[in-house]
Order: C-alpha cells, then structure tokens, then sequence
C-alpha cells in the first residue's frame, strides 16, 4: 500500500481560516451581505458563500452604487481609499483584513511620508494592490531579481523594503543582496508570513523524499503556485490540482510515496477528498 504524507501546514493558513468562518457566520447572519473581490482566492469557498445570498462586488464604483447592506473586505485587505469610501458613504463593512497584512499596511502609511516604498511581491495581487494603497507617496513593485538589479531610485530619500506575504522566500533574500551591493541606504521589514515559510518549507522537505507530490489549490492564488514551484524542482512527479477530479497521476507500480500539501486558500474537505482518492486507487 502507498504512504500518503500529508503536509501539517497543508490549507488554510490562520488569516485565510479567520475571514472564511467570518465570512460563513455573516452569511447566516446578514440579509444583505456583499464581499469586495473574492474573500479568499478559491472558487469552491466563493461558490458555497454565493449559494447563501452573498454577491460579489468586483469594482470600487459599484460599491459606491451601493445603498444599504454590509460589506465584507477580504482578507488580502484593500487599500486605505476604499474604507475611507464606505466611511463617506456611510455603509457599514466587516474588515477581515488579515493581521500580518495590516501590519504592513501600517508601516507603509507610517514610512512612506520620508522614504520610498519598496515593495517586493507581485503588482497585480490583490494585497500588493492594497498596500500601495496605504503608501502616501507612490510605491515602487519589485518582483525579479532582474528588477531589483535594474532599479534605481528616483530621488535621493532613504528607502524602505516590504514583502508581499507570501512572498518566496530565497527570491527576497537574493533581491535583498542586490540591494545591499547597491548600497542604498535601506531598512528592511521582512513581512514574509511565517506560515507560508513553514508551508513552503514542509513542501519542499516533503517534495524531496516522496516518489509523487500533489499539490493542491487554486490556479489563481500565488502562494499555491509557489508551493507547486518549490515542489516541481524537488520531484518531477509534482501534479498541481484544483480539486480531485483534476488527478491526472496513476499508479504505475513505481509509485510507494505519495506528498500531499495544499495552499493557505484550499478547504480542508478538498484535501481529505484528494486523500481518500490516493488511499483507494494507488
Ligand atoms: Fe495572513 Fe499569513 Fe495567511 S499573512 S492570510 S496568515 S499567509
């Protein structure tokens, strides 16, 4: 029979399982619940909310257009013009913005009067978009180590450096060396969530010592994708899937482990799902 090892870290991280339960228990409570963009990257999740009544908002003129009911502010957070909207409009709003995200969103707002804002994370990501939007002065996204290299500063203010969360964690360090051989005058707040660097490193410990590695989570949420990334390069047999009907692996004799983890946005009932499929086939 095949060993199955399931990563600990494998789903929901803290700040993801925080804005779902919040999110199912306003469904139940609230006549009119809206969430502004999808309360966490996963179709199924957004899918079961959509079935108790709750409707997506997808732009910050339609939740201008809104006249009553509550709004639900997801957990990647949204930037400071959006809160300072519903407050004017007088629309009431449950923000389950995660605590490691408000951090961020905190330094920013505080550095970015004397320094400029480095971000290193991905320019189109909800939470990137919404931590320059707490910068006072515009931010500058970094996301390569080719743009680190390429960079330079615009004016001569000192500068200061965040991550996006999920932010891979060696790729920061490497930027973090370019910019030291530039010697900028640099401060570094490294925002990178310890719970993706304990999933990401699960991942790649597991990935390396399994004959096959499923990867599980969302096409659309970054910190799968990494996941699927870090565990690709340790086994080539990594298969990334949404949902179990996405398994593509079989069991061809060679097969004696099987790695499973899972991104912070995947329901716990999808893993044990992809669980008791590699329990009964292979
Ligand atoms: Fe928060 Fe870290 Fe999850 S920042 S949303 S606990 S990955």
């Amino acid at each position: 029979m095949v060993e199955i090892i399931t990563a600990e870290t494998a789903g929901f991280c803290f700040g993801v399982k925080k804005a779902v339960d919040e999110a199912f228990r306003l469904a139940e409570e609230k006549k009119e619940l809206y969430t502004y963009g999808p309360v966490i990257h996963n179709d199924e999740v957004m899918r079961r909310l959509t079935e108790k009544g709750v409707k997506l908002v997808e732009s910050e003129e339609e939740l201008a257009a809104l006249s009553g009911g509550t709004v639900l502010l997801r957990s990647h957070g949204v930037p400071k013009r959006v809160i300072t909207l519903l407050d004017e409009k007088g629309i009431d709003y449950v923000d389950v913005c995660c605590p490691f995200v408000k951090r961020i969103h905190g330094i920013v707002d505080r550095e970015s009067g004397e320094k400029q804002i480095v971000i290193i994370g991905n320019p189109k990501h909800p939470e990137v978009e919404g931590i320059m939007g707490w910068c006072r002065t515009p931010a500058e996204v970094l996301s390569t180590e080719e743009e680190a290299s390429e960079y330079t500063p615009k004016d001569d203010r000192a500068i200061c450096v965040v991550a996006q969360t999920t932010f891979n964690h060696n790729l920061f360090k490497k930027i973090l060396e370019i910019f030291e051989k530039k010697s900028y005058d640099v401060t570094v707040v490294d925002t990178i969530c310890n719970a993706t660097f304990r999933h990401q490193s699960e991942a790649r410990e597991i990935a390396g010592r399994v004959d096959a590695m499923i990867v599980i989570g969302d096409t659309k949420s970054s910190n799968s994708r990494k996941l699927y990334e870090i565990c690709r390069k340790e086994c080539d047999r990594t298969e990334f899937i949404q949902t179990v009907s996405g398994l593509t692996l079989v069991q061809d004799g060679s097969i004696h482990t099987v790695g499973i983890t899972a991104g912070a946005s995947t329901p716990n009932y999808i893993i044990e799902e992809v669980q008791k499929h590699v329990r009964r086939e292979f």
